[in-house]
């Protein structure tokens, strides 16, 4: 079985500050790097390095050739990601604070030319039980999962960053649905499906699935930079689901995959291999 992420590529280009800019100030980075980033590319590696058969499938402009090369170095199928020469790329400018907490503002770039023929090309490739993973930072997202749920794949949806349009999603169709506080915030007073499985992260005080099974967050003495520990969390939790764990052991090894990320910088670069833990 293998998991098919239709997810976002980014470049991330990341400032440290002591603290994050307000509004009308100016104030000077202490250093600057450039990663590669995206929450669906994030969550390929995550999945891939835990072991999980992947494809990822999303667009990326002439500039993104190094998104395509960390996740095929992590073990990412990318017969599915179309080379866009008519935009650049997605980017993010990511602050991180002294606290290891980040902002981000984001640019969609390729992300957001999302085609009907690399849906039903990329889908064509899914058999029954597959998982499709999706994020929301790419364009089409009603019209994958309806493909999708047609050819009787299995969603996880992770409505990141959370929109106006995500409670108008067909999440009647959702198996899971993997969110952090703000997002579930956002979409709790909304009539949710019945069924639905909602598998909440809570930062430090670890996560919850279904309001039932909890597991809390490792203890990590020195916070150096939280961007992708979500992402982190959710490639590692499929990965051991895939193999064959039950849903409070694989949240366990994904809350140890998320706390050894945050223990460094960058996004795919921070993300452990399953040796690693
Ligand atoms: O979840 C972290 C990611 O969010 C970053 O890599 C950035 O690209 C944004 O999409």
């Amino acid at each position: 079985m293998k998991v098919i992420n239709f997810g976002s590529l980014n470049i991330d280009l990341v400032y440290r500050v002591h603290d994050f800019a307000r509004p009308g100030e100016t104030i000077s980075a202490l250093s600057f790097s450039r990663f590669a980033g995206g929450k669906g590319l994030n969550q390929s590696i995550a999945l891939a390095r835990a072991g999980a058969q992947t494809l990822h499938a999303g667009a990326v402009g002439k500039d993104g050739g190094f998104l395509l090369d960390i996740l095929r170095e992590s073990g990412v199928d990318c017969s599915a990601v179309a080379i866009d020469d008519q935009a650049p790329s997605g980017h993010a400018v990511i602050q991180v604070a002294d606290s290891g907490e980040n902002v981000i503002v984001l640019f969609p770039g390729t992300n957001h030319r999302i085609t009907e023929e690399s849906i039903r090309q990329t889908l064509s490739r899914a058999e029954a039980g597959d998982i499709l993973l999706l994020q929301n930072e790419i364009s089409s997202i009603p019209e994958i999962m309806r493909e999708a749920a047609a050819r009787r794949m299995r969603i996880f949806l992770n409505p990141a960053p959370m929109t106006q349009a995500v409670p108008d999603y067909p999440l009647e169709l959702t198996d899971t649905l993997i969110v952090n506080e703000t997002e579930w915030d956002a979409l709790k007073s909304h009539k949710l499906p019945d069924g639905l499985n909602v598998l909440k992260t809570l930062g430090a005080h670890g996560a919850v699935y279904n309001d039932t099974i909890r597991v809390p967050a490792e203890k990590v003495d020195k916070v150096v930079d939280t961007t992708a520990a979500g992402d982190t969390f959710i490639g590692y939790f499929i990965a051991e689901l895939l193999r064959g764990q039950d849903i409070e052991s694989a949240m366990k090894t994904a809350s140890a995959a998320s706390a050894w990320c945050i223990r460094r910088a960058g996004a795919a670069v921070s993300i452990p291999w399953r040796r690693d833990l």
